[in-house]
């Protein structure tokens, strides 16, 4: 419903808030309000200055920032211009950069891939942008089962490197998304079901600390480092390789379907999905499901896979209204049939959260879904997606020994990661979708609380800024951990002060905003430019 606020009390209200906030955030984190570097132009000259030539600085307007810029998933991380990007072509690269970034007080965001949906989380204003791509070895061993990556390549070019050997690995399944991020935050993958999340198969970091030297992090070695970072996010280094088993694999199978919204298909496929999050003799098959609508019409979505490349049926005896299917390697499953389920660009807004499997909180998220958005139906391009991925017990029984594995396993139950992924084309609805997509998101995890279907893990990789990964998806004891192993790694906290972007690990006691881009400002600054129709 909309509700017109007089702008002036709404004004004052929110920048309190702001003011609230952002000194509790600089009390807490012990940062100070820093400005200088912030504007990046003489970090930018620093690098020119310092680096070898072999590293490219890029001004705005340069090929090489034009398209670091365009690889940005959601527009709104478009919408940031850092004064420059840099690209690093090795560890010791990374090494020098991070030096001079210290020595000039230099704020800047690392990108890999570019796809964190929210603004912020790996793009700047000012300072400057890392660029992770030049990083981008792919060196399979079919022998030993393994592959060193680096950060900066897409999903899609590991798989079509893969292919010719019969292997694969847990990474994304669509295209674009880079390597790095998404090691960082867990990664949910076709084999998760018996693999766990990607990150759970990575068994050696290289990176890059704060002091500037370069180590390695493996169960033998800085093993409490391996372990933080399997939720690393922004906190304990730069990643400059990741070491991960892989599984001979010439071909799987994949399919994308979509139904009319009936009540039979609903059933028929919520059931189906039931059925599948509770089987525990399944080792090959994945499947989701998902309720989208776009342009005012709904359907009911599923994506299958299956590892050994065998058709499997559909959920439902509904005739799909869309289908495409191929048994294929890994690499062209996700280029032909699985990528285009979600769109390479879109000005988005993302909510995530965990519950058990309940067919009729299912059902009513949806009916609580289409009473918020169809009074929106006549914004521009409006579309809205809610995915359920199964979380088994045997995919979370492999991340034991991670920060995530003791919240997890609270319930002792099969889970769900619950995504809400709305879209629209219309900056000026910014306010109105981010307020309607977290009024949804809210009361989800009210009402799924008290129906005791919540987990309080939140999916780092899903989530927007407002959400608290490390409050909420890693138990105060680990948490404890995570912070012990920061100072460790971190002790003067060069990461804290300088690199923007990402999820925080929180000071003890702090229970407030883990990312440092303002959301009641970005929220104030919204309001004032499109004014007060789209309070809600
Ligand atoms: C279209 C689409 C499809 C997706 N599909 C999946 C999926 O199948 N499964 C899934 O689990 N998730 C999926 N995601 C979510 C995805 O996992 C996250 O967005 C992930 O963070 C993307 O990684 P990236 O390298 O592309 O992102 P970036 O935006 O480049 O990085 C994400 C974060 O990691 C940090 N970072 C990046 N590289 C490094 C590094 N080398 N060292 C330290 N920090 C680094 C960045 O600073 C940033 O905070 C998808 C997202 C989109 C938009
Ligand atoms: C970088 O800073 C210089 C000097 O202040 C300025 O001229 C230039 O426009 C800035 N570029 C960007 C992309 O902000
Ligand atoms: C990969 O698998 C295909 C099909 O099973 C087979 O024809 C091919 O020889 C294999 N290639 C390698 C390098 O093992
Ligand atoms: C589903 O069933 C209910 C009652 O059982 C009915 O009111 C409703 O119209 C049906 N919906 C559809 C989409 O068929
Ligand atoms: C997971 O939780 C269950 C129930 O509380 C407990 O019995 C089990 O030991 C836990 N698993 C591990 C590996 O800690």
């Amino acid at each position: 419903m909309l509700l017109s606020v007089p702008s002036s009390s709404a004004m004052v209200s929110r920048t309190l808030l702001f003011l609230l906030a952002s000194s509790l955030y600089l009390g807490v984190l012990g940062q100070e309000p820093d400005t200088k570097g912030a504007d990046g132009s003489a970090c930018c000259n620093a690098l020119r200055a310092e680096l070898p030539p072999s590293v490219g600085v890029f001004a705005r307007g340069t090929p090489e920032y034009d398209s670091r810029h365009q690889t940005y998933y959601s527009l709104q991380q478009q919408e940031l211009f850092p004064n420059c990007t840099v690209k690093p072509n090795s560890a010791q690269d990374v090494s020098l950069v991070l030096k001079i970034a210290k020595a000039h007080q230099c704020v800047f965001a690392v990108a890999s891939g570019g796809h964190m949906s929210w603004k912020g989380s790996s793009n700047i204003d000012g300072g400057f942008v890392i660029d992770m791509r030049a990083l981008n070895q792919i060196d399979i061993s079919v022998k030993d089962q393994t592959v060193k990556l680096g950060p900066g390549s897409q999903w899609t070019t590991v798989y079509a490197a893969m292919a010719p050997f019969n292997v694969t690995t847990t990474g994304a399944r669509i295209n674009s998304v880079g390597v790095g991020g998404f090691l960082l935050g867990g990664g949910i993958a076709f084999a998760s079901v018996t693999k766990g999340f990607a990150a759970d198969n990575v068994f050696n970091y290289e990176i890059v600390l704060a002091d500037g030297s370069i180590t390695t992090a493996s169960k033998t070695k800085n093993a409490d480092l391996f372990w933080a970072l399997k939720l690393g996010s922004t906190n304990y280094g730069i990643v400059t390789r990741y070491d991960m088993t892989t599984s001979p694999s010439a071909v799987i199978w994949g399919a994308v379907s979509a139904y009319p919204i009936t009540n039979q298909s609903v059933s028929e496929l919520l059931s189906d999905f039931q059925t599948y999050g509770h089987d525990t003799k399944n080792t090959k098959n994945f499947k989701s499901v998902a309720f989208a609508q776009s342009g005012g019409v709904g359907s009911l979505s599923t994506v299958q896979a299956n590892l050994d490349g065998i058709p499997q049926p559909p959920g439902t005896s509904v005739a799909p209204s869309v289908h495409a299917e191929l048994v294929g390697t890994t690499h062209d499953v996700i280029d032909q049939v699985i990528a285009g389920a979600l769109a390479a660009t879109a000005r988005a807004h993302w909510f995530t959260f965990t519950t058990k499997i309940d067919q009729q909180f299912f059902k009513d998220l949806y009916a609580q879904a289409n009473q918020i958005f169809t009074p929106l139906n006549n914004r521009a391009g409006l579309s809205w997606f809610i995915s359920f991925q199964a979380l088994q017990k045997s995919y979370i029984a492999k991340t034991a020994g991670t920060p995530i594995f003791n919240t997890l396993n609270q319930s002792n139950d099969d889970l769900v990661i619950n995504l809400i992924l709305v879209t629209w084309t219309d900056p000026a609805d910014e306010l109105v979708m981010r307020k309607a997509t977290d009024s949804l998101g809210t009361w989800s995890e009210t009402e799924a609380r008290k129906r005791g279907l919540l987990n309080d893990f939140v999916y780092l990789n899903y989530a927007n800024e407002e959400q608290h990964i490390y409050d909420r998806s890693v138990t105060p004891d680990d948490l404890d951990k995570m912070r012990a192993v920061q100072k460790k790694y971190d002790p003067s906290g060069t990461f804290v002060n300088l690199w923007r972007g990402g999820y925080k690990v929180p000071k003890a006691g702090y229970h407030g905003a883990e990312t440092t881009t303002g959301v009641e400002e970005e929220n104030q600054r919204l309001a004032t430019r499109h004014g007060k129709s789209d309070e809600l």
